[in-house]
């Protein structure tokens, strides 16, 4: 096999044929289901050879026009079948083709497989080239019809049903669609069956499929699809387009969901959910990912994607929606932060290392490997700066031009910034840099005060990154308030906006030097780097009328503690004393109060530490944060108890955000009290928990303290036969091991007969566990990282695109000392030599090589 050649945004160009219609034949069989495929086709450009898409197809029989076409007509490769232009008649005809696939023993999970005695399809980006052959790519549109033959009961596919019978069920889809689109389940399920009324009065099926069982637990995920459908009428003005609106739990499954038409296939974890089974934060995540796939509707659907390369106009846009969302019918406040914490998590990691790649890439070997944190989170906060720089209504008249001009076309980013431009006459061209530059900017603030005007100064700085070595200055929206030294605001939230590399912007009048808030709400994806002394973050923290950046504040103050106490210093007093306050003032807003209470991550910490120039050695930020724990803990001793006790539910069960909140506030001091009471309470709440969210903080607890035996096998007990639950027990156990421990605690949990490495999730539960373990998976012996290298050699064969997802485990790789970067490098090294390494896989390493 010849090495894989890249593909390039800059090469596109048009597909030669119109599809006008599909008609596919399902006959389904486990090993051997026979798909029939009827396409009409158009020719658009005079002497184009036909190139179809196929791979893993057995051709069975191909006509053009109703005749067998000679085999000198056409060429199979072992990607697609080419028909030559001599052979094509000049105007409309209509080519069949008959394939044979093997969906038992599809283990990649890509096209049509099994899942737990059902198949299903999973088709973006790639997939449906497994399932017949076809122009596999985005721009194609075209509307299905779909027959299904399976003695299975219930047979799913696209848009509205037309009719069944015994053993048959036919789709009709009209709605012009790509193929990544294309979702098709048989299985023996049940639904959960509700009705929606649009604002314009359509009446909608909905129904929530799953294996028989799990029925109760789909009702959270219905509300939540209802609450979608409205908030999507109401803010963006989108109505539902079908008669039936489908969704499919399936338990093996690479992503989170996908939003085919009509047919939404989703990951179990994100559909099911009860109180004994799931936390809260499974709770919000389902729900966040319920809108997304609904919203995927229209931002994705009816307006799709031209090419993969435009892939963040869907993903970007879409995950922005979600966020408005959750943000609207929860705390915004909250979900600010928590969106905050995951993109510096993982998107900020990723531009900071040999994976970073542009909003818009401009090449790629696998697509798959592109469904990132870039794309997604960053995309959706690129969405999040043109809305703050164009202004709300500047937003909705944007948004409802894009939906007038584009709608039923495969768009482009240069489509989706004129809408902007056409809507608001805005020039954007400085603005779309965000969309071709990799790198977070850093934004570096200094301040003057002359008496009666206070300048602040910014200057912008994107760090290198792979292929891109210079870079220029972005369009930032920074947003600032003033306060004054008692804490009032003496000037309100204002956007500036910075263009250049450098500039300054002045504050005229003020009576007396104020305390700036800078990038209040983060109002911009960017590092901001301030010389400013903890007592004016103390003030900032205990004042800031802007949450976020009040929490800002106290994260800052707590991570150059923990970083000094790395250095070997003792726990910082006035931290400890404000972490007093924080408790005070928690019980008024208790989500808030929980988030101020969790300490940076031991990978935070790392990342600031590298970026201040020393390579960070795990165990030490190991230990400095179980230091700093325990100081706050004994400080705070008696209002940990009182909140934690004010905080108990009397129940019943609630999975609102109130309720959630109380929770997360006393799970955080539980996870405080803990280092006190050597895991009493946790023993005790272990037992008693009435919710998933309180047993597994407890169980955690346990864990810590190294006191988990007898609380593992009890849950392990009671949950034995939910694959969900069991999730959360192996996954725990690696995450909350000791650094010496957790290498050997993973090898011990991957051995059990239930550690059934082949389904998506309980490998992510084991592996991802122990990845996001920093002091174990980065142990200075080395185990962690060959444990985990031996694991992804071993699945790549059977799940290439879960394996190179897995890979960016090591691309933190250049942050540490030279030993760690050798041992690290040397696994990769073994990944990349492995024979017959998968194509997705392949590309990763190297990349994270280079
Ligand atoms: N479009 C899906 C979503 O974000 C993601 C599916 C990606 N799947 C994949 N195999 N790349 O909602
Ligand atoms: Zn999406």
């Amino acid at each position: 096999m010849t090495a894989p050649q890249p593909k390039r945004l800059a090469d596109y160009t048009p597909y030669p044929f119109r599809v006008d219609q599909v008609a596919l034949t399902f006959r389904l069989a486990p090993c051997a289901t026979q798909v029939l495929a009827r396409l009409d086709l158009t020719p658009q450009s005079p002497g184009a050879d036909l190139r179809l898409d196929g791979e893993g197809l057995r051709l069975l029989a191909l006509r053009l026009d109703g005749h067998a076409l000679p085999p000198a007509d056409y060429t199979l490769t072992e990607t697609g079948l080419t028909i030559a232009a001599r052979a094509l008649p000049a105007a409309a005809f209509v080519l069949e083709s008959e394939v044979e696939i093997d969906p038992a023993a599809n283990t990649a999970l890509e096209g049509l497989y099994m899942s737990g005695g059902m198949f299903c399809t999973q088709c973006e980006a790639e997939g449906f080239r497994h399932i017949t052959f076809y122009p596999d790519r985005p721009d194609v549109m075209a509307p299905f019809r779909v027959r299904i033959e399976s003695d299975l009961p219930v047979l799913l596919s696209n848009g509205n049903p037309v009719a069944q019978g015994t053993g048959w069920a036919e789709w009709h889809d009209p709605w012009p669609k790509p193929a990544y689109l294309f979702a098709l389940v048989a299985g023996d399920l049940v639904a959960l069956r509700d009705r929606f009324t649009t604002a314009s009065g359509r009446s909608v099926d909905l129904a929530i499929w799953v294996r028989r069982g799990d029925e109760a637990r789909c009702g959270f995920a219905m509300e939540a699809l209802k609450r979608s459908m409205r908030w999507d009428e109401e803010a963006y003005g989108r109505e539902y387009d079908l008669d039936v609106f489908n969704i499919v739990a399936v338990d093996d499954f690479n992503m989170g969901a996908m939003e085919n038409k009509g047919l939404n296939i989703f990951n179990s974890k994100l559909v099911l959910a009860s109180p004994e089974t799931a936390t809260d934060a499974d709770y919000e995540r389902i729900e966040s990912v319920i809108a997304h796939e609904y919203f995927h509707n229209w931002t994705g659907n009816r307006i799709t994607c031209r090419d993969w390369f435009q892939l963040c106009l869907k993903e970007g846009l879409t995950v922005y929606r979600d966020q408005q969302f959750t943000s609207d019918i929860r705390s915004a406040a909250v979900k600010r932060i928590e969106d905050v914490l995951a993109l510096r998590a993982r998107q900020f990691r990723e531009d900071q290392g040999p994976l970073a790649h542009p909003v818009r890439p401009e090449s790629y070997i696998e697509i798959n490997n592109f469904y990132t944190a870039t794309v997604y989170e960053k995309g959706a906060e690129v969405v999040g700066m043109l809305r703050r720089l164009v202004g709300d209504d500047g937003y909705r008249r944007a948004l409802d031009l894009y939906f007038d001009r584009h709608d039923g076309q495969a768009a482009t980013i240069e489509d989706w910034l004129t809408v902007f431009e056409h809507a608001t006459g805005r020039d954007l061209t400085q603005f779309k840099r965000w969309y071709s530059e990799a790198g977070t900017p850093r934004l570096r603030v200094t301040e003057d005060w002359d008496g009666s005007r206070y300048t602040l100064t910014f200057t912008q700085e994107t760090p290198p990154t792979p292929g891109q070595p210079v870079k220029t200055p972005r369009v930032i929206p920074i947003a600032v308030g003033l306060l004054g030294q008692n804490g009032d605001e003496v000037v309100p939230t204002r956007l500036l906006e910075m263009t250049e590399a450098s500039q300054s912007f002045a504050f005229e009048g003020l009576a007396a030097r104020p305390v700036p808030s800078i990038l209040r709400g983060f109002s911009a994806p960017v590092v901001l780097e301030r010389e400013t002394t903890q007592a004016e973050r103390a003030f900032l923290f205990a004042h800031d009328t802007d949450p976020f950046n009040r929490w800002e504040a106290g994260r800052s103050l707590a991570r150059s503690a923990l970083m000094a106490m790395v250095g070997g210093a003792a726990p910082d007093p006035d931290l400890i004393a404000a972490y007093g306050r924080v408790l005070a003032d928690a019980p008024a807003d208790p989500a808030f109060g929980a988030l101020c209470l969790r300490l940076p991550s031991e990978d935070e910490i790392a990342t600031a530490l590298h970026a201040a120039g020393t390579p960070p050695d795990p165990a030490e930020i190991h230990g400095a944060r179980a230091r700093l724990t325990h100081a706050i803990a004994t400080a705070h001793e008696g209002a940990l108890q009182a909140v934690f006790a004010a905080m108990a539910d009397p129940g019943p069960f609630s999975p609102d955000a109130a309720p959630a909140g109380r929770r997360a506030l006393r799970m955080a001091c539980l996870g405080l009290l803990n280092r006190l009471d050597n895991g009493a309470r946790a023993e005790r709440l272990c037992d008693a928990a009435t919710t998933m969210t309180e047993r597994l903080a407890a169980l955690a607890c346990l864990i810590e303290m190294n006191r988990a035996a007898g609380a593992l096998a009890r849950f392990r007990d009671g949950f034995a036969h939910d694959r969900l639950v069991m999730d959360k027990w192996f996954m725990v156990q690696v995450l909350h091991a000791a650094p010496d421990l957790a290498a050997e605690t993973a090898a011990h949990l991957a051995a059990l007969p239930d550690f059934d490495w082949k389904n998506p999730n309980r490998f992510r539960a084991l592996m991802g566990g122990l990845a996001a373990n920093h002091a174990g998976f980065h142990h200075a012996s080395g185990a962690g990282y060959r444990f985990y290298a031996d694991w992804l050699i071993r699945l790549d064969p059977i799940n290439p695109q879960t394996t190179a997802r897995m890979s960016t485990a090591f691309e933190t790789w250049p942050r540490y000392d030279a030993h760690r970067q050798a041992l690290m490098r040397a696994e990769l090294g073994r990944i990349s030599a492995q024979p017959g390494l998968s194509r997705d896989t392949g590309e990763m390493v190297a990349r994270l090589l280079a």
